[in-house]
């Protein structure tokens, strides 16, 4: 049984059983030198006639900083010590008391700690004592006094919320010689439910004129495509577009990323997998949304037949780029998206994209970049995020810079040189493409694919923003 506890207060939160026992427990708990911070772990036996029960106790920090990611983060690190691989289920004591909505996004948030804790990519590994059998069952303990209805909803919340990160996990992890273009638009069509797949090839790329999606491919002997997915809710109370970058593999194309920059690059189409898997959300939310998700899906690779620095490509909204940089591609296939999208007149269109190395350098693997034309939509995007305990950070589309951007033989160039403000130059040429729309850019670079272990998240895709679009979309939804 995994139960929580608050730093600076004894008791196991919503523990109702003996004194006697909740006594013991913390006896053994202080012997262990457990005091409740975020995170840390205490395996104990609270009745020595039976060794085989365990309580793993686990922190979740002060009682004044608790929110849902106190409880996601304790709850999946928890649960890595109480399934110990050979236990098919584990059981959580529910900690939390309260309103009608603290019941159920607590339980939303224990189930996504605990299902993403677990999470492992074992389709290329035998199975051994490291790669564990997953968890089969997880069952929540609670008193009379919390409402089963609430802590249901919010259980099944979270398992189709955990179940969406866990999708996009897969699909970016993938190699990129197995989730080329063509495998991800079938994976895109096999997303079942309601959610309708449309996949439109190389030859509609240039009779509709999106040549920045059909200028990317080129340099690749796998065609590009571009998928359109759309979710149908009964009832919408909106109208959203999505647009993800689907970039299987980021060799840079003729300029040339170097070995380091180019090892985890089949991350680059993290954006397109968020959007799948949300769509899949949506549907298994019933959201009262219209969803369209627009996908450009390209290898950018440096054949024979690739763009070449200096090239003009002429885009879908009519404006020309120069190429000055084949390595900034992303922006190229996200721009045609943007026009195709907003030319259907979405209330709010958000993009998802692993722009620019910039957003590493400036905020770093934990914290998404996001900029965008319409600061209701901006706040509402950062709200999710906080709620979803993916944080993101807004940086400013200053007007001045767009100058950086300006090319002398088409209407703009696709960089402003390679380092300056980079990440906020991706946003400003993304712009040109929006029209009047409500628009917001999330830039994933950093916080898309993880090189080293987090709370809840292995090494490799991590799933954002998967779980902070979900939460913008319900609260949309209403
Ligand atoms: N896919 C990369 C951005 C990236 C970097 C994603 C690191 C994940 C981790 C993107 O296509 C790219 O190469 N951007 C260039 C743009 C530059 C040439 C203006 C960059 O940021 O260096
Ligand atoms: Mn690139
Ligand atoms: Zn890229």
């Amino acid at each position: 049984m995994l139960v929580f506890a608050a730093e600076g207060s004894p008791a196991p939160m919503g523990w109702k059983g003996g004194e006697g026992a909740v006594k013991r427990l913390m006896v053994q708990a202080r012997e262990e030198g457990f005091t409740g911070k975020a995170r840390q772990v205490a395996i104990l036996r609270p009745e020595e006639s039976d060794p085989a029960r365990r309580v793993v106790l686990v922190g979740v920090g002060s009682l004044q900083g608790l929110n849902n990611e106190s409880f996601r983060a304790s709850a999946g690190e928890g649960s890595k010590a109480a399934a110990n691989g050979v236990t098919r289920g584990i059981s959580v004591l529910f900690p939390e008391r309260g309103d009608a909505l603290k019941i159920r996004r607590c339980a939303q948030a224990i189930v996504e700690g605990v299902m993403l804790a677990q999470y492992q990519y074992g389709a290329y590994r035998a199975p051994s004592a490291e790669v564990k059998k997953p968890l089969e069952h997880l069952v929540v303990l609670h008193g009379d006094d919390i409402p089963a209805k609430e802590l249901s909803a919010g259980v099944a919340v979270g398992e189709c919320v955990a179940r969406a990160t866990i999708m996009a996990r897969d699909l970016v992890n993938e190699p990129p010689s197995s989730l080329n273009p063509a495998k991800l638009a079938e994976k895109a069509q096999k997303l079942g439910g309601r959610v309708r797949a449309k996949v439109f090839d190389a030859k509609w790329l240039d009779r509709t004129g999106m040549g920045g999606v059909a200028g990317v491919g080129k340099g690749s002997h796998v065609p590009p495509v571009f998928v359109w997915l759309h979710y149908q809710g009964s009832k919408p109370k909106a109208k959203v577009a999505l647009v993800g970058k689907g970039v299987t593999f980021d060799a840079g194309g003729l300029d040339l990323k170097d070995a380091q920059g180019m090892e985890t690059m089949k991350c680059d189409m993290a954006g397109a997998a968020a959007v799948m898997a949300v769509m899949h959300a949506a549907d298994g939310l019933k959201l009262a949304l219209t969803i369209d998700a627009y996908i450009p899906v390209v290898e950018n690779m440096p054949g024979g037949g690739a763009i070449k620095p200096g090239d003009v490509l002429r885009m879908l909204s009519g404006k020309t780029v120069e190429v000055a940089n084949t390595d900034a591609e992303g922006r190229l296939i996200v721009a045609d998206a943007l026009a195709y999208a907003v030319k259907d007149k979405p209330d709010h269109v958000i993009d998802v994209a692993t722009l620019t190395g910039g957003a590493v350098v400036a905020l770093g693997t934990r914290i998404t970049g996001i900029m965008g034309t319409d600061q209701d939509l901006v706040a509402a995007l950062v709200a999710a995020g906080e709620e979803a305990g993916e944080a993101m950070w807004q940086l400013p589309l200053v007007r001045e810079y767009s100058e950086l951007l300006k090319s002398r033989i088409a209407d703009l160039k696709n960089t402003g040189g390679k380092r300056e403000a980079s990440t906020i130059l991706g946003g400003l040429f993304l712009k040109e493409f929006t029209g009047t729309a409500s628009w917001a850019h999330l830039d994933i670079a950093g916080t898309a694919y993880a090189d080293k272990d987090l709370p809840y998240s292995p090494p490799g895709g991590t799933g954002v923003p998967v779980r902070s679009l979900i939460a913008y979309l319900m609260k949309l939804s209403g």
